[in-house]
C-alpha cells in the first residue's frame, strides 16, 4: 500500500469522511504533494505514528493540535477556563456547521449532573443546553423532584450540533467526550444522570441496553450513575414517563441520604 493510500486509509479509520475532508482542507498540500514525489518516507516500516507525526510537521494550523497528546486546555481547573480553550474547537466538522459552541450550564459544584447527547437546533441557536422542547421537558422533571436548573449542571457529549440532529459520530464524540470527562473532573458531581444510550454508552464505553441498567445505581468512576431515558424519547414514548418519574425518585432518595450524610459528618 502506498503512503497516500496508508494516510488516506489511516485517517478513514480514526475519523469520519468528512473529517478527511475538512483536514485535507485544512493541512498544507507539501506533505501529499512529498508523497506524490516520493520525498515523504514510505516503506515497510511506516507506521501510524509516524504518519502523525509527518502529518503534524506539515500542518499550518498550530494553535489548534489534533494529534496534541496533552492540550492546553486539558490543564483547566475551573469551567470559565475550560470554555475559554475551547469554545473555538475546530477539531471536527461539527465546528465548521455550528452556530454556537454549547458548553452546558447550571451550578458549576452542583452535585447532580445532567447528560444528554447533542444539542438541537434551539440550543444551537441559543448556545445553551437543553432549551427546547426536550429541554423544557427536563425542566419540569428536574423541578419534579424540587430542585432547580440552577441546582444542577446540563451538558452535552457532544458540544456542537450534528446536521439535521443525527445521531453523534463515533470520531465525533471521540473528539469532544474528553472536553464532558474534563468537565466532570472540575465539578465533580456526586450523581450524574445519563440520558439516553448515547449519553449512557459514552461513559460506560460499552454498548448496553436500557432494559439492563435504567432504574439501577451504577458506579462511573465512583460517582453514583443513574440512566433514565432521554426527555426527547419521552415526547414520543410518554408511555416511559412512568420509569423516568421512578429514576427521579430515586435520585431524590440518594441525594437526601447524601446531604443527611454530610450534615452528620
Ligand atoms: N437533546 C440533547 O441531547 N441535548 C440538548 O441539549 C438538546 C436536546
Amino acid at each position: 500500500m502506498d503512503l497516500q493510500k496508508k494516510i488516506e486509509s489511516y485517517l478513514k479509520f480514526q475519523f469520519h469522511d468528512e473529517s478527511f475532508i475538512y483536514l485535507e482542507k485544512n493541512c498544507n498540500t507539501e506533505f501529499f504533494d512529498n508523497v506524490k514525489k516520493k520525498e515523504a518516507i514510505i516503506d515497510n516500516k511506516t507506521t501510524k505514528q509516524s504518519i502523525i507525526s509527518q502529518i503534524n510537521q506539515s500542518r499550518d494550523f498550530p494553535e489548534n493540535d489534533l494529534f496534541a497528546e496533552e492540550p492546553q486546555w486539558s490543564k483547566s481547573d475551573n469551567l470559565e477556563d475550560l470554555y475559554s480553550q475551547i469554545k473555538d474547537c475546530q477539531k471536527c466538522p461539527l465546528g465548521l456547521t455550528r452556530k454556537n459552541f454549547v458548553f452546558g450550564s447550571g451550578n458549576p459544584k452542583a452535585d447532580i449532573m445532567f447528560i444528554g447527547e447533542a444539542p438541537g437546533a434551539d440550543e444551537d441557536e441559543q448556545g445553551l443546553p437543553f432549551v427546547g422542547r426536550a429541554g423544557q421537558l427536563l425542566t419540569k422533571i428536574i423541578e419534579s423532584i424540587a430542585l432547580k436548573r440552577s441546582d444542577v449542571y446540563i451538558c452535552n457529549i457532544l458540544k456542537c450540533r450534528p446536521p439535521k440532529n443525527r445521531k453523534p459520530l463515533i470520531s465525533e464524540t471521540d473528539e469532544c467526550e474528553p472536553y464532558l470527562f474534563k468537565q466532570i473532573e472540575i465539578i465533580k458531581p456526586k450523581f450524574i444522570i445519563a440520558l439516553g444510550l448515547t449519553s449512557a454508552e459514552t461513559l460506560l464505553k460499552k454498548k448496553v441496553k436500557m432494559s439492563e441498567i435504567e432504574g439501577k445505581i451504577i458506579d462511573y468512576k465512583s460517582t453514583k450513575m443513574l440512566v433514565t431515558y432521554h426527555p426527547a424519547a419521552l415526547l414520543r414514548n410518554p408511555e416511559w414517563k412512568r420509569n423516568v418519574w421512578e429514576d427521579m425518585k430515586l435520585l431524590r432518595k440518594l441525594y437526601d441520604e447524601y446531604l443527611q450524610n454530610i450534615t452528620n459528618s
